[in-house]
């Protein structure tokens, strides 16, 4: 590799991504040569992204005025420099050579003397210039002003641990396959594979390792044994009232980790469709099937638009795992911190609503409606679920009567845990048994 090229490919996925071209998981695609580089590379932007917004109040501090929009890409290398310097263990005078070589790379020669004065200035002074930038909230806890504001608003005693837990290394999360081993004989194979781990404290299939491993190394992974699946995502079985004989849609079903839990539960269901409207998420769903020897009906389809795949079969439970702002799982995904606008949200709600609204016809009389997000903003998760209740006269709100999360105006929610589970949102809602059929 030459030099300065790996900095320079840190700088050119964070230009994109803060041009909304990708996002780091369609953006850093593994390579097949240099593959020995790539945990750097992954480390440079992901945590670039995590810090972004500390960086950034430290790096106007640097610059005698701000960069011209074409040099972005000057200014991500920046702010990699700086991450590098502030948050990795590189040493100081590899992270100084490579970003000025980056220069070259970008083919802005003109910014080899800024990058390498930057740099070092910030070497020289890097305690004054984060505590300068640390004086902001925002700043210190790096994160989007709205987004913080919007915490502050919907949970004041928790909004600070929130953002807190969305800045940690999230924990490698399984989902033991308890139709084929319990979870204390995986555990076994897990501490023989010497792979240290623990149970889970909410979910009976859950196990955190103690440190990432590649899947390939866990035991019995392509024998189906083990999924990686958050913790918080692996409580929705015990929400489904699962019984033998029910039809059940998965409306959302994309990559397939709800489906395949379902399933995993033993339950001999009379169906099980899952369906997404996107076919390259389907075909992992089928992959994932495939691997667990488990079988389900796949359809791509638009949800909302019922009159395209649904063959007038009531379903007895609805699982609505819906398209949100991935706002509860920012750990796993920090360029979420960079991507998300606060009128995406406001449109998500729209089409959070619209399925409700589309899938509810489907649903028999009496049966059971789960809506679920990965997000953390109360207008896509509580918020939706009382414009609904509001709207549709035969739909009941049910409490979710559990120990866990915080109880909502509706629902209840997980919030991020630093250690633990992702921030989650759960509702149920039951339709009237007296509601005629259409
Ligand atoms: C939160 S993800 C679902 C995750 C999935 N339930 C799991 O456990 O693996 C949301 C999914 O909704 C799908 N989606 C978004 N809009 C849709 C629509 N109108 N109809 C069907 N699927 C949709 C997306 O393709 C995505 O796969």
């Amino acid at each position: 590799m030459k030099p300065g090229q790996l900095r320079a490919q840190a700088a050119t996925i964070l230009s994109r991504l803060l041009q909304q071209q990708g996002s780091l998981a369609t953006l850093l695609e593994r390579p097949n040569d240099n593959a020995q580089d790539f945990p750097l590379l992954q480390e440079i932007c992901f945590g670039t992204c995590r810090w972004y917004f500390l960086l950034d109040a430290v790096l106007s501090q640097l610059l005698e005025k701000p960069l011209k929009a074409k040099d972005q890409d000057v200014r991500c290398l920046l702010l990699c420099g700086l991450y590098q310097l502030h948050g990795m263990r590189v040493p100081e005078y590899a992270v100084v050579n490579e970003t000025v070589a980056a220069t070259l790379v970008l083919k802005k020669q003109w910014a080899k003397a800024l990058v390498n004065a930057v740099l070092r200035s910030f070497l020289r002074d890097s305690e004054t210039l984060l505590a300068r930038a640390m004086k902001s909230d925002a700043a210190r806890l790096s994160h989007t002003e709205w987004f913080m504001q919007a915490m502050q608003q919907a949970w004041p005693e928790h909004w600070q641990a929130i953002l807190e837990a969305n800045n940690q290394h999230p924990p490698m999360t399984l989902r033991v396959n308890l139709a084929r081993v319990s979870r204390q004989d995986y555990l076994d194979r897990l501490a023989l594979a010497q792979c240290m781990a623990r149970p889970g404290a909410l979910g009976e299939s859950s196990v955190y390792l103690e440190h990432a491993q590649p899947v390939t190394a866990l035991p019995g992974f392509a024998e189906g044994l083990a999924s990686v699946q958050d913790e918080a995502s692996q409580l929705i079985p015990d929400l489904l009232d699962l019984a033998p004989g029910i039809s059940l849609l998965d409306a959302c079903a994309a990559p397939g980790g709800k489906t395949c839990h379902l399933l995993e539960r033993g339950v001999p269901f009379a169906r099980l469709v899952a369906l997404d409207n996107d076919a390259r998420r389907l075909e992992r769903v089928q992959q994932n099937l495939d691997r667990l020897q488990l079988q389900a009906t796949l359809v791509c389809a638009d949800a909302a638009e019922p009159s395209s795949w649904w063959d007038g079969q009531h379903f007895d439970r609805i699982l609505l795992d819906a398209p949100c702002s991935a706002t509860g799982i920012i750990r796993r995904h920090p360029d979420i911190k960079l991507l998300r606008q606060q009128d995406q949200v406001r449109a998500l709600q729209k089409e959070q609503l619209r399925l409700l609204g589309a899938l509810w016809p489907c649903l028999k009389p009496g049966g059971l409606l789960l809506y679920s997000t990965c997000s953390v903003l109360p207008s896509e998760n509580a918020d939706v679920i009382g414009l609904f209740v509001a709207q549709q006269g035969d739909a009941k709100h049910e409490e979710i009567p559990v120990a866990w999360g915080v109880e909502c105006a509706h629902g209840r929610q997980l919030l991020p845990d630093a250690a633990g589970h992702d921030g989650f949102y759960f509702a149920r809602l039951r339709k009237n048994p007296e509601t005629l059929l259409r």
